[in-house]
């Protein structure tokens, strides 16, 4: 009884792992996944309406990030720049390729890097909320959003609904939120009839 209750529990455990890591981006980056969020709690703390996942504007804020990544940040990059002063990258129309995308379904989206030495969660979500930034992420025309990140930077792109923002969105509107529920109801259920296995032998 003792050793099937460890097999279950064994067993459980990879399952759920795996369950967990069904989407890879939220298995490998922590930090976007929780400023995805809070992201859109932010817009619903401004009754706007939440951002979905566009996979991508999300494969391109992840070349963006490359290109940022190895510079250091200093009070004059990212969140912090003057706008306008953006740097301009050679090759981003190749990177817009890489992703499937063009300029014109790009125009209207914004693109938003921020420098936070390890990516510490609060100083990351301030960079986007207390920041001119904030102007992009109180607007209601945004409805989609991709997320990179690679060091110490962190990428955030916005997308319409239309067709000069859209980024060709592929819906992912993967639900998130049930997959953690249904995997703590699942190892809940687990340990409770772990618990009940070990009572009874
Ligand atoms: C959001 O909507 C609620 C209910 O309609 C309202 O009480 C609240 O003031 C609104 N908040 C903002 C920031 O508009
Ligand atoms: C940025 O940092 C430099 C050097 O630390 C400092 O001299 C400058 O005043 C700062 N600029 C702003 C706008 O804070
Ligand atoms: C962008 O892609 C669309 C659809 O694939 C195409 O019609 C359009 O000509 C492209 N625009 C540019 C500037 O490449
Ligand atoms: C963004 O993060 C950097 C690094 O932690 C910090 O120095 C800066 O004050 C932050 N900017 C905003 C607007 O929160
Ligand atoms: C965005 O909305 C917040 C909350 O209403 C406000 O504090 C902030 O100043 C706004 N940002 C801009 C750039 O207007
Ligand atoms: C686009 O988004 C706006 C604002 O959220 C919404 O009012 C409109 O119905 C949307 N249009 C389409 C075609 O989804």
């Amino acid at each position: 009884m003792r050793l099937s209750g460890l097999a279950l529990l064994l067993i459980s455990l990879t399952l759920s792992s795996t369950l967990f890591c069904i989407h890879p981006v939220q298995c490998d980056h922590g930090e976007e996944d929780e400023l995805f969020q809070e992201i859109n709690k932010y817009r619903a703390s401004l009754n706007l309406t939440s951002l979905s996942k566009n996979e991508n504007a999300n494969c391109f804020a992840n070349e963006m990030a490359g290109e940022f990544k190895g510079e250091a940040c200093t009070n004059s990059t990212g969140a912090n720049t003057v706008p306008g002063t953006e740097p301009q990258f050679s090759n981003y129309p190749d990177h817009l390729t890489k992703c499937h995308l063009n300029v014109s379904n790009t125009r209207d989206g914004s693109v938003m890097p921020a420098c936070v030495p390890g990516l510490v969660p609060s100083l990351v979500l301030d960079n986007f909320t207390r920041s001119l930034y904030s102007a992009n992420l109180n607007d209601s025309k945004y409805t989609g959003i991709g997320i990179g990140s690679q060091d110490n930077w962190i990428v955030v792109v916005l997308t319409t609904n239309t067709s000069q923002g859209s980024f060709v969105p592929e819906t992912d509107d993967n639900s998130s939120s049930a997959n953690v529920i249904s995997q703590f109801g699942f190892i809940y259920f687990t340990l409770l009839f772990l618990a009940a296995s070990f009572f009874f032998s």
